[in-house]
């Protein structure tokens, strides 16, 4: 199939379906799902090679400059990696402060409940972000309260949380950090030279921009060695997993093969993009022109800009009596943009995401679109409720 005439930057998507304003899957370049087009034989030496591949350009990625550090990949989706993560390094009888601000942390609680090990949760709410002071007195209180689980970019709301605070913290104390960098790795800096995490995971349908099918757990190898015989799952054991990689160069169960190739021509165009940094910055583009074409709009975003994310960004919904998001949503779906309802508990909200195969051009009409749906909803202004206003000003007090 032809694909469509380029909007200035990127080429559009090639069957013509919407753009993926979500945090993943998200809308990839025409040559990523080119990638899939061929099989491979996951025991075959050429496939072995992918997975080395994959494995070091991600490494690559994470400022090991001494080596410390290995990649294990691991079938499935984010939350499986988070699972594997928590059941492989920390042990049986071992105690986690989980810092919760949104759907993911507490995720990550109900994770530790399945696995029926010991964990402290700090729950902020919605979004309020967790703070140094705090893990410091948690971590003073119980003495065993071995790691720290943080979510890098808590993506329900997009806040981006204060990793290097709490990093710091943890450190000092003497104890362990696990980090849930789903949405936030790729674009977003998390060099092991400033960040001492234990281990941390992200999955290949986010700021990568490959397509759903697995994740990878970046850790220490001394954390790796030490995992053996933690895990409560034998799937999801990432020492298992790494030991069985490290000797045959395979993965120990199928893997999703053209998955893998579609996430080495992803990891190819960061890499020409400009790693991190470029990745960073061209979403934080993205980022920046939504906000501030929507708040011309009228609409106003939960947070402040100090702690807004280039990932996805929360706006309230308008007030005004004609909106109704599920109007909204199908206007932007018809104009060629698929949005993203909102998680926040207390008010009315939704998402736009700023990652995925698109630039500042693409943002741009996304606001068009955005002034345009409302005109049909007759929505004269976005201003958001009172309430919504007084909720926010609790993260600025
Ligand atoms: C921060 C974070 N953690 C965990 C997950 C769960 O990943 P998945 O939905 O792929 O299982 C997500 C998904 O968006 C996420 O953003």
């Amino acid at each position: 199939m032809a694909q469509q005439a380029s909007t200035q930057g990127f080429e559009a998507p090639a069957m013509g379906e919407p753009y993926l304003l979500t945090p993943g899957p998200l809308t990839t370049a025409y040559s990523v799902k080119q990638a899939m087009l061929r099989d491979w034989g996951s025991w075959d030496g050429d496939f072995r090679a992918m997975t080395a591949e994959l494995r070091r350009r991600l490494l690559a990625l994470t400022g090991d400059a001494k080596n410390e550090y290995d990649c294990v990949p691991l079938q499935g989706s984010g939350s499986y990696c988070v699972e594997a993560m928590l059941g492989s390094f920390v042990p049986k009888d071992g105690k986690v402060l989980v810092l919760a601000n949104g759907a993911y942390g507490l995720r990550a609680a109900q994770t530790m409940q399945y696995l029926d090990r010991a964990y402290t949760l700090i729950d902020k709410g919605d979004y309020l972000p967790p703070r140094g002071k705090e893990v410091e007195a948690a971590l003073d209180a119980d003495p065993a309260i071995m790691h720290v689980l943080v979510i890098h970019c808590e993506t329900s709301s997009g806040i981006l949380n204060p990793v290097g605070e709490i990093a710091e913290v943890v450190r000092a104390k003497g104890r362990k950090l696990l980090v849930d960098s789903m949405s936030a790795f790729g674009a977003i800096d998390l060099d092991v030279r400033d960040i001492r995490y234990e281990a941390m995971v992200s999955s290949a349908n986010k700021c990568i921009e490959g397509v759903p099918g697995f994740g990878f757990v970046i850790a220490k190898k001394d954390a790796l060695e030490a995992a053996k015989g933690n895990s409560h799952s034998l799937s999801l054991d990432v020492h298992a997993q790494w030991a069985a990689m490290e000797k045959t160069g395979q993965w120990r169960f199928t893997p999703p093969t053209h998955v893998v190739a579609a996430f080495l021509e992803a990891l190819k165009m960061h890499e020409v993009e400009g790693g991190v940094a470029g990745r960073g910055a061209r979403y934080t583009k993205n980022r920046d022109v939504v906000v501030a074409g929507m708040r011309e709009l009228g609409f106003e975003t939960l947070l402040s800009d100090r702690w807004l994310s280039p990932i996805i960004v929360t706006f309230f919904c308008p007030a005004h009596e004609n909106f109704a998001f599920s109007r909204f949503y199908e206007l932007m779906k018809e104009k060629g943009f698929i949005i993203y309802p909102g998680k926040l508990t207390v008010v009315d909200s939704f998402r736009v995401g700023c990652i995925g195969r698109m630039d500042e051009h693409v943002m741009r009409r996304v606001v068009q679109a955005a002034r345009e749906s409302l005109a049909e909803m007759q929505v004269a202004s976005a201003t958001p409720p009172a309430n919504a206003i007084a909720e926010r000003a609790k993260l600025a007090a």
